[in-house]
């Protein structure tokens, strides 16, 4: 087992080992009083691993309840949101009970705003079981929900009580989730660690998916910790982000995982840093070549030149200015803010 511990406003813990789901009440039971907990899931999850987390939670001493709803991006809405809120108050969940988050990334996210906001905030345990979630959203506390005009738009910062990353449950991901994930992990790699990237190429990742769990989740713990509102150092996190996110946006959110729009976006920004010599020579094929290897596309149906009107077009972004992420050379990043108009005409 491996344990690594957030400090942050709350502290918690992050245990990572194989083989803990039937282990999970006792745990949860260890870092809250609560005597009612909800697991919240969605209808995959659901069937594969929500039976276990319940009779652990059951065996530890606590009454538990369940509320599944459809997998999906298009379920992280206000609509299951209050669906939530209804069976919450129809179990009489009451401040000091707890949720329990049981999934990916959308029902981490949905989950957390649930608990930061329901009675004006409860507590909530992650149980990531995506690798997407095991190495960054199930870990230092951005929850929200989507709505109309745009994902994310709507969250709150709330730390979980605990988060319990069971590597096992990875095994059952279809094999462009787990692509998906690994596009945040190149990215931890790109960010901050050299050697986290030559592993990563010289090594077969089942020989080393612990290790790399581990590794990337602390990296994240140590920028958290940091920036924990997300005002400074947590903004290299988005490595790969402003391209991906516009990518995501003009495929409708769908046909393109935000694993692969981050790993085009990678690309492209490291393409442009690398010819204005801000970027190591070769950091590009670098890269290209470790995206590659993990089955995730380099490149998209948009240009960089369109993908950067859509950036300057963004309606929601404000002032004339955009903080670009660059990675200098393999392993190193610096946060560089550009006037957009600049960054359209391939300036940074
Ligand atoms: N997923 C990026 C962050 O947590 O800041």
């Amino acid at each position: 087992m491996e344990k690594l511990t957030v400090h942050a406003s709350t502290s918690y813990d992050i245990i990572i080992d194989r083989n803990i789901l039937s282990d999970s009440g006792n745990m949860i039971k260890s870092v809250t009083k609560a005597n009612k907990a909800v697991i919240v899931t969605d209808d995959i999850v659901n069937s594969l691993y929500a039976d276990t987390v319940y009779n652990s939670l059951v065996s530890a001493g606590f009454s538990a309840e369940k509320f599944v709803f459809p997998n999906g991006e298009s379920s992280k809405c206000s609509e299951t949101l209050n669906k939530l809120y209804g069976f919450l108050t129809d179990c009489e969940i009451t401040r000091s009970d707890c949720l329990v988050a049981l999934g990916g990334g959308v029902v981490g996210d949905l989950t957390g705003y649930a608990a930061a906001t329901y009675l004006r905030g409860i507590d909530y345990i992650q149980i990531p079981t995506t690798l997407l979630a095991q190495v960054d959203s199930s870990v230092g506390g951005k929850t929200a929900i989507d709505i109309p005009e745009g994902k994310n738009l709507v969250g709150a910062f709330k730390q979980p009580k605990l988060v319990i990353c069971d590597v096992d449950t990875l095994s059952t991901l279809k094999p462009e989730t787990f692509a998906d994930g690994m596009g945040e992990v190149i990215k931890y790699a790109m960010i901050t660690s050299g050697s986290l990237f030559e592993k990563l190429m010289n090594s077969d990742i089942n020989d080393i998916l612990d290790d790399v769990i581990y590794e990337c989740i602390g990296i994240k713990r140590d920028i958290v910790e940091n920036d924990e509102f997300d005002t400074g150092e947590r903004m290299l996190l988005n490595f790969g982000h402003t391209l991906g996110h516009a990518i995501e946006k003009l495929y409708n959110y769908t046909g393109i995982t935000h694993g692969s729009a981050v790993a085009v976006g990678m690309c492209m920004i490291t393409e442009m840093s690398e010819n204005l010599g801000i970027t190591e020579a070769g950091t590009l094929d670098r890269l290209k070549k470790c995206v590659e290897k993990y089955s995730l596309p380099t490149e998209c149906k948009f240009s960089a030149d369109e993908l950067k009107k859509h950036c300057v077009n963004d309606k929601k972004r404000s002032g004339k200015t955009i903080n670009l992420v660059i990675c200098t050379k393999t392993g190193a990043s610096t946060i560089k803010r550009v006037d957009i108009e600049k960054f359209c005409n391939g300036e940074m």
